[in-house]
């Protein structure tokens, strides 16, 4: 299989672990759909986390990352296991970004540029160092390609209504 495909496909848990939440929060599941932080305030009096990031996407995100690993495992590139925890780490870099989103002043859904679109690939790509046989042509496109290939995938997400902003 082409190098670049291969790539795609590997890290591919990651994207669909990204847009998991996007889909699920119209669902209140088991009740899950609540703040990780609870609404608490972080001593700068922003938001530790905000409101856009809950319980539930953190599930979702890693069963939809877990059902991407299953699929992909027809080609060799990776199992449920390896698609839950690149789908988990990607949701993790997700919630970090949106830390660091508050403490520089960014409200629930503002705009943060790179953040915004750098955060969950980094940490799951970072996961995923030890899982597969990694070129650094393959890291360097991924990281190169993303941006793109995150906003339009917002983009989309925001034709079809499920998105309230474009990025
Ligand atoms: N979402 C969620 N739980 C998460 C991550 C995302 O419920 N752990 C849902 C929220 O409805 C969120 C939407 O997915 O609004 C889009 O995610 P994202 O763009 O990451 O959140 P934002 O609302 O833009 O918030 P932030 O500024 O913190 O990134
Ligand atoms: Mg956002």
């Amino acid at each position: 299989m082409n190098w670049i495909i291969e790539a795609l496909l590997w890290i591919s848990p990651a994207y669909t672990a990204n847009m998991a939440p996007v889909f699920s929060h119209r669902f209140n599941f088991l009740g899950l759909r609540r703040p990780i932080d609870g609404g608490r305030m972080a001593k700068d009096g922003n938001r530790l986390l905000g409101d856009g990031k809950t319980w539930q996407g953190i599930v979702a995100a890693t069963v939809l990352g877990a059902l991407t690993g299953q699929v992909l495992s027809i080609w060799g590139l990776g199992t449920l296991i390896t698609g839950a925890v690149i789908g988990f780490f990607a949701i993790f870099g997700d919630t970090v970004g949106s830390f660091m989103k508050r403490r520089i002043g960014v409200k629930r859904g503002g705009k943060a540029g790179l953040l915004d679109s750098m955060d969950f690939i980094i940490f799951s790509l970072l996961v995923s160092l030890p899982l597969y046989p990694w070129k650094l042509e393959q890291i360097a496109l991924l990281l190169i390609i993303n941006p793109v290939l995150h906003r339009s995938a917002n983009i989309i997400g925001y034709w079809l209504k499920l998105k309230n902003v474009p990025w």
